[in-house]
């Protein structure tokens, strides 16, 4: 087994900077003070599927910037397409004509969009399809699953602190994957039923993840025709990982909006909703806008990674890449009598193990001795493949991974 070198003296400088001057020291899903000892603050370089930190340590990355990054970091093609527009400039009185380019790109990749609005950051996307859904039908009452994540605006963040009850009066919850409980949110909004916002795969942190029931999904789409509701599917994190077509397209079920984000642009900063024209007055009628929205170099990063996409076989790569990690974990760790399961789209894994406790201490312990040998995965969010995650790239990390397992194999045996 090979010694643990893993020095973060340059990061916990930077924290102790931090704290001066930073809100907590950090905030947001980025704060690494809620993952095990020894993952990194602060980085300082990526390529391919790799990272250092500012201390030099690399890592095989699974969180891939905790999803935008798709096609591996300073992918050729997205940087020099991004290089090109930079040196005409990025930021104008207008947008670029790369925003009609990309608008069409979308509605030509995606069967139900007529059309397409850019924004920044998948928040800004989920919360203008709420908007433009409530625009359109005159109505309040928005669904959105138990727990699932659709941002940070006060409509939807998972932390209560400064949001007020008014600013979540008219949002309600159903289980997801639940048709009865589904069914009955439905009937309680009556005629004021406005939309269901629904993720593509249950992906609630600190949990198993959880493909939708194609019949559930189908029951989305009846109850919203049925009410003149719309359905809004936020593909922010599965969107362009799963299918190019949009997540829910291989069941069949299209949405009446979606909400785009972290991987459209390969990690510039973009984000998208797309629509039918049902909804196209609407989405013309609300007022949602920004000073960045209009940025020509993330547009021209999307439009070569969506077209990167559609010509070359990077999604089956990232799904291999997916494949070849799952099978190599589920055999390290039936190896060291570990039970794991393993859940969720082979390119968007997550492992946990079957007998931990309530503070994950067993996931805790393993991607902490992961991360300090070099891999980085995270204890309890779903991780991303890229399709810069090779083969050779995959077995490196699975060599690490194994001895990671040892090592919690061992602690378990002490306890
Ligand atoms: C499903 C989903 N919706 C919305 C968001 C919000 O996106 P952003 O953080 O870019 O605002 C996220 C972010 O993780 C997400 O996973």
């Amino acid at each position: 087994m090979t010694a643990v070198q893993h020095d973060l003296a340059q990061d916990r400088a930077l924290r102790s900077r931090a704290e001066a001057v930073i809100p907590g020291g950090m905030y947001g899903h980025m704060d690494v003070r809620t993952m095990p000892p020894g993952f990194p603050q602060f980085m300082s370089e990526g390529q391919g599927a790799w990272l250092r930190d500012v201390d030099g340590n690399e890592y095989v990355d699974f969180m891939c910037g905790w999803g935008p990054v798709l096609l591996g970091r300073r992918h050729p093609r997205v940087e020099a397409a991004v290089a090109e527009q930079t040196a005409r400039g990025d930021c104008f009185n207008g947008p670029g004509p790369v925003m009609v380019e990309l608008a069409e790109l979308l509605v030509d990749t995606l069967p139900h969009a007529d059309w397409a609005m850019l924004a920044k950051n998948g928040t800004d996307a989920t919360t203008a399809c709420v908007t433009i859904a409530r625009a359109a039908t005159g109505k309040r009452r928005v669904l959105v699953a138990r727990g699932a994540y659709h941002g940070a605006a006060p409509w939807c963040t998972p932390r209560p602190a400064g949001v007020l009850p008014e600013d979540r009066a008219h949002l309600a919850h159903f289980d997801y994957n639940d048709v009865a409980s589904l069914r009955e949110a439905v009937s309680a909004a009556g005629d004021d039923f406005a939309a269901v916002v629904v993720s593509p795969v249950r992906q609630d942190v600190r949990r198993e993840q959880e493909l939708a029931d194609p019949g559930f999904a189908r029951e989305l789409r009846a109850l919203c025709d049925a009410a003149g509701a719309a359905l809004i599917v936020d593909d922010v994190r599965c969107g362009f990982r799963l299918d190019l077509r949009g997540s829910w397209a291989p069941l069949g079920v299209e949405p009446d909006l979606a909400a785009w984000s972290k991987a459209i642009a390969n990690g510039h900063p973009l984000a998208a909703v797309t629509g039918t024209d049902a909804f196209r007055p609407a989405s013309s009628s609300v007022y949602v806008t920004g000073s960045f929205w209009y940025s020509a170099a993330p547009m021209a990063a999307a439009v070569a990674t969506i077209s990167e996409l559609r010509e070359t076989d990077a999604l089956q790569r990232m799904a291999d890449a997916g494949e070849q990690l799952r099978a190599g974990l589920a055999a390290q760790a039936a190896a060291h009598g570990l039970e794991v399961r393993q859940t969720g789209p082979v390119q968007m894994p997550l492992l946990t193990f079957v007998h931990d406790d309530e503070a994950l201490t067993q996931a805790q312990a393993w991607t902490g001795e992961a991360v300090r040998r070099g891999v980085y995965l995270h204890p309890w969010h779903n991780w991303f493949t890229s399709s810069a995650h090779t083969p050779e790239v995959v077995a490196r990390a699975l060599e690490r991974t194994d001895e990671a397992f040892a090592a919690v194999a061992r602690v378990r045996v002490r306890v």
